[in-house]
């Protein structure tokens, strides 16, 4: 039996990320997010249009999306409520966040160089995807631009880190979904996959057949350095 409901929010589980982003003074900011999704090296994430992390990559054109496993969870619950944000957006006072300037410190997690992009990655976090901005859809528009609180944010993936411990043993193109334990958000909580339930039949087709002009790119940049 259905019931017509009124969820006060929908989500209804995602990965989590950290989107590592260079402030205007050229330190750095952390911010997990959870709503995005992955379509070839594009993605799209949504988030909120008076962050920190927004404001740095509208400027920058550029940021590191770090993707945790469940081992991390305890640094991303560190982050929770934190806003690079100075002074912190009357929104976030109502829900309790505060300033944080330093939050890799704060978190305990490790910036590390990138390779193309100036924004940061994260040690600790087994999958980093150096990005550009491409282009941005602001929500909820038609009902008048005052009511714009959230973005969704078009990034072009411009190369892939990968952890070895994630990568199958017989092709290091390959990451290994047993080995691979994202973190996710369900309604505000943390939770991991489980075990495979099911044979897939979508899995007969060949990996390489969804290969685009974005994933050759990123290769070519690849061998350039
Ligand atoms: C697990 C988790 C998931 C989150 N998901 C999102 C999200 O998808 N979009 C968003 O705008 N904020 C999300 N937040 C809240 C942001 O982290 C928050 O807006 C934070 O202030 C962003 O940092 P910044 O202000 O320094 O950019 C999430 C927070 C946590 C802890």
């Amino acid at each position: 039996m259905h019931h017509i409901s009124n969820p006060s929010i929908l989500y209804f589980g995602t990965p989590v990320v950290l989107v590592g982003t260079t402030n205007d003074d050229d330190t750095f900011n952390l911010a997990p997010i959870s709503s995005v999704f992955w379509l070839g090296y594009r993605c799209m994430i949504g988030i909120a249009a008076h962050s920190k992390t927004t404001e740095n990559i509208l400027r920058t054109k550029e940021c590191v999306l770090n993707l945790p496993s469940v081992d991390q969870v305890g640094a991303v619950d560190r982050l929770a409520l934190l806003t690079g944000s100075n002074p912190v957006p009357a929104g976030k006072v109502l829900k309790g966040y505060e300033h944080e300037a330093d939050k890799f410190g704060r978190a305990g997690l490790t910036p590390i160089a990138s390779t193309i992009v100036k924004a940061p990655r994260v040690l600790e976090c087994p999958v980093h995807l150096e990005a550009a901005f491409v282009a941005i859809h602001p929500f909820a528009a038609e009902t008048g631009i005052g009511n714009i609180r959230s973005v969704t944010l078009e990034l072009k993936i411009l190369r892939v880190h990968l952890d070895e411990s994630i990568v199958s043993d017989e092709n290091p193109n390959h990451v290994d979904p047993d080995k691979w334990r994202p973190l996710m958000m369900s309604f505000q909580q943390f939770y991991g996959l489980g075990a495979q339930v099911h044979p897939s039949k979508l899995a007969s087709v060949p990996e390489q057949l969804y290969r685009t002009n974005d994933t050759e790119s990123a290769l070519a940049a690849g061998m350039v350095s």
